[in-house]
């Protein structure tokens, strides 16, 4: 069967315009992150404290978040911390939810996070554990799930065995990334299986499809099938991950949101809104809504 209910992620602000070209103005992060909000999305990942010199466009954080106001309780506005120093800025700004995002595979931590997939994980311990201590919410993200640039299709106990690292340390939650967006629903449904069998409740397990080879929706629904609730998306499809060359294309928002309204699961996202909101974010970059559901109602 299918929940009666769905939690989506938003993630544009960040995955989104962290591999844009176009440079956004602090200004508009922010306003883009309030009409998110005011379109219904209750959970929005805002930015990211990493190296300023690794993403550039998100080098603005410490202006941004002072200008997104007072949290009321049951939102959420996650930001990404590689390590303790980023942390240490994220508590810094009042922020009440991190994510760490480790990798299922070797070539990816040295990318990414210019580690050893060990040494990453060595290097989340103490973030997360210190991130318990302080209340925060503590998502895990585990990039390249289904496929790497460079090693190929990646095995599920591979990811498993990540997965269950991340949750032995306090991780909240767990996203599973298809960070290259080669995921099938065959594929989907073996890793989602090979979770079950380690023992990792479903209830902890969010998804990030991309829709690089026009997937994502096959694998949403299939993870749903699987029992899972929380499904990231990007409103209008923006970004992908400046280190993972062909990662194109998260899962738009809105064509998320057109299949489960069609399946009669409930959102709390106002769809004509978030496209409009995607429409005026389009005009800011410069280059038309990848997303066909954007396209269809805003007729871009
Ligand atoms: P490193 O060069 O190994 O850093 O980078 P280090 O630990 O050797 O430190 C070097 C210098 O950086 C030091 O300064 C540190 O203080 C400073 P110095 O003493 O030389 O003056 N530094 C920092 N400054 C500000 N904030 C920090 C920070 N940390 C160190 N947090 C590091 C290691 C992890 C920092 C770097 O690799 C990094 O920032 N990586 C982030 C890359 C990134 O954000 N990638 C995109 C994430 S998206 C993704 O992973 C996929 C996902 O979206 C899911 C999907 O789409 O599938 C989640
Ligand atoms: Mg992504």
């Amino acid at each position: 069967g299918l929940p009666p209910e769905v939690r989506i992620y938003e993630v544009g602000p960040r995955d989104g315009l962290q591999n844009e070209k176009a440079t956004v103005p602090v200004e508009v992060k922010a306003e883009f992150v309030h009409r998110l909000r005011a379109a219904g999305l209750g959970t929005v990942e805002a930015t990211s404290f990493v190296h300023p010199k690794w993403v550039p466009q998100l080098a603005d954080a410490e202006q941004l978040m002072p200008l997104l106001g007072d949290l009321p309780p049951g939102l959420r506005l996650p930001v990404l911390v590689p390590n303790s120093r980023g942390l240490e800025r994220a508590l810094a700004h009042g922020c009440r939810d991190v994510a760490v995002f480790a990798s299922a595979t070797e070539s990816f931590a040295k990318a990414n996070l210019n580690r050893t997939l060990q040494e990453s994980l060595a290097m989340f311990e103490p973030v997360v554990s210190r991130a318990k201590a302080e209340g925060q919410w503590v998502r895990g993200y585990v990039s390249m799930c289904f496929g790497d640039p460079w090693e190929g299709a990646v095995p599920p106990a591979q990811v498993v065995r990540v997965c269950r690292a991340l949750l032995e340390m306090g991780c909240d939650e767990l996203s599973l990334g298809d960070t290259i967006g080669v995921a099938t629903p065959g594929h989907v449904s073996a890793l989602l299986a090979g979770l079950d069998g380690a023992g990792v409740p479903v209830d902890r397990i969010a998804v990030h499809f991309h829709d690089t080879y026009g997937q994502a929706l096959s694998n949403t629904l299939t993870a749903l099938r699987h029992g899972v609730t929380t499904v990231d998306a990007s409103a209008g499809g923006l970004g992908g991950c400046p280190y993972a060359k062909s990662a194109t294309g998260n899962l738009a928002t809105e064509d998320l949101v057109w299949m489960l309204q069609g399946l009669g699961i409930t959102t709390g996202v106002d769809l004509t809104r978030l496209a409009a909101v995607s429409g005026w974010m389009a005009d800011r970059l410069g280059r038309p809504s990848p997303s066909r559901t954007v396209r269809a109602l805003t007729g871009a």
